[in-house]
C-alpha cells in the first residue's frame, strides 16, 4: 500500500475514533498541542472565507470549575485541565453558526489524532447557557458562544465506529 493510502486511512480511521470522551487523567495538555488543536480548528472551511470564530482557552482551575457550575451537562469540567470555548461573531457572518461548527469538528478530529479525549457541550442557542459563559469568559455582547470543549487525557475508552445507516440515504432523489 502507498504512504498516499496509508494517511488516507489513517484519516478515515480518525474520524471514527472520535468519540465523546467525558473522563480525564490530572495530566495538563501542552502548549504544542493546544496550538495543534487552535490550528486545526483554523484550517476550517468558512462562508466567503470569513473565519467568524474566536476561542478562549482556559486552564484555570477556578474558571473550569466556575465553567462546570453554569453548564448543567458540563459537569466533567471539574475534571478536565483544559476547556476551549469556540465563539462566533455574527458581525462577521449569518453562517457563523455553520463555520464555527466545521472549526468545532476540525478540533474535535485533532484530538482524537492526538491521543487525546473531548467532548462538545452545547451553549447556543440556550440563551441562559451564553449568558452564564458570556459572564464566566468575560466574552464581550457582541460574540456568541457556540460552545465548549472540555478536553484532556482519557481516563475512558470509547471503541471506534461509524454509525452509518443505509436507510438514511437517499440515491439521485428523495
Ligand atoms: C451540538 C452538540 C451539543 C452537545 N452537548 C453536549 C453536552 O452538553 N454534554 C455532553 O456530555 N455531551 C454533549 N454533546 C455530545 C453528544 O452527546 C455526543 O456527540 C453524541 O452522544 C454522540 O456520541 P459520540 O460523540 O461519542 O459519537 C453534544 C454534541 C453536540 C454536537
Amino acid at each position: 500500500m502507498s504512504v498516499v493510502s496509508i494517511v488516507k486511512r489513517e484519516l478515515i480511521q480518525t474520524i471514527f475514533t472520535r468519540r465523546s470522551i467525558r473522563r480525564y487523567t490530572a495530566d495538563p495538555v501542552g502548549e504544542e498541542d493546544v496550538k495543534t488543536l487552535l490550528e486545526a480548528a483554523m484550517a476550517s472551511p468558512s462562508a466567503g472565507n470569513s473565519q467568524p470564530w474566536r476561542f478562549v482557552v482556559v486552564t484555570d482551575r477556578q474558571t473550569l470549575d466556575a465553567l462546570a457550575e453554569v453548564h448543567a451537562y458540563g459537569k466533567m469540567l471539574f475534571e478536565a485541565p483544559l476547556c476551549i470555548a469556540v465563539c462566533g461573531d455574527p458581525s462577521l457572518s449569518r453562517h457563523w453558526v455553520q463555520d464555527c461548527s466545521a472549526a468545532t469538528e476540525n478540533l474535535l478530529l485533532a484530538v482524537a489524532a492526538l491521543g487525546l479525549g473531548a467532548v462538545w457541550l452545547g451553549v447556543h442557542p440556550e440563551a441562559d447557557r451564553a449568558v452564564a459563559v458570556r459572564k464566566v469568559l468575560r466574552i464581550p455582547e457582541s460574540i456568541i458562544p457556540l460552545n465548549l470543549i472540555s478536553i484532556g487525557h482519557p481516563a475512558e475508552e470509547k471503541e471506534p465506529r461509524t454509525q452509518y445507516d443505509g436507510a438514511r440515504v437517499h440515491r439521485e432523489r428523495w
